[in-house]
């Protein structure tokens, strides 16, 4: 639960689930939607973007909206509510859209992600890119999912595999990369992000 979803018009106090376009109430029924629509979207986004793409912010607007934009009327717009999870808080609201800006350049200037790039070059950027799109977290939820798409098709472009998403439902991993974003966070670097990255970006 986090710190201000008590005053977001946007949850559903009752249920316990973000309102939604389908009026789906139970938890694990628009979870199990989620996970559908977000498969939709690795199909459509794998055909959609091409090896030589440069992608900006309306990209990972683009990508949210397809994850999510038969759900949620919000899907692609930032949010305009303040969000933490318990050991850190996001980018106020009414920072995000200058934050998302200076992102898009820095994004911009790191693809398309190339064949021929050493693989130390990949998982710094990935690092960088996956962290600071998190930190910044534009999105009133969905964040995760859509940095994960974005860094999968940017690997796919570099010729690599998908990251193994399954890695991000345990326990122990998840410790590890919630530490990794709170000292890029606290610190600006990006280190712990990069070597837990690493042995998991593979050809
Ligand atoms: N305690 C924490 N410390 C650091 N980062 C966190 C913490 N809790 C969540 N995060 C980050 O926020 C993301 C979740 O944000 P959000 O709920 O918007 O995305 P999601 O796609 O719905 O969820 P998930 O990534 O869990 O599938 C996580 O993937 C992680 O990157
Ligand atoms: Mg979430």
């Amino acid at each position: 639960m986090t710190k201000y979803q008590t005053e977001d018009s946007l949850f559903d106090q009752k249920h316990g689930v973000l309102k939604n376009k389908l009026g789906i109430t139970d938890k694990e029924k628009l979870q199990s939607v989620e996970i559908q629509h977000l498969a939709g979207a690795y199909k459509q986004a794998a055909q959609e973007y091409s090896e030589r793409h440069v992608f900006t912010e309306q990209d990972i607007r683009y990508l949210h909206k397809l994850f999510l934009g038969e759900i949620y009327d919000w899907a692609g717009n930032y949010r305009s509510v303040d969000l933490s999870s318990e050991d850190i808080r996001y980018c106020h609201a009414a920072f995000i859209a200058q934050n998302m800006q200076r992102f898009s350049d820095e994004l911009s200037n790191m693809t398309p992600f190339e064949p021929n790039f050493p693989k130390r070059e990949i998982v710094n950027r990935l690092a960088k890119i996956h962290g600071e799109l998190i930190i910044i977290h534009p999105f009133r939820d969905g964040n995760g999912r859509t940095t994960r798409l974005l860094c999968d098709l940017l690997l796919m472009q570099a010729e690599y595999s998908p990251i193994d998403t399954r890695s991000f439902y345990n326990a122990e991993f998840i410790r590890k990369y919630h530490s990794a974003i709170q000292i890029l966070w606290h610190t600006n670097d990006h280190t712990p992000l990069f070597n837990l990255f690493e042995p998991m970006i593979l050809k």
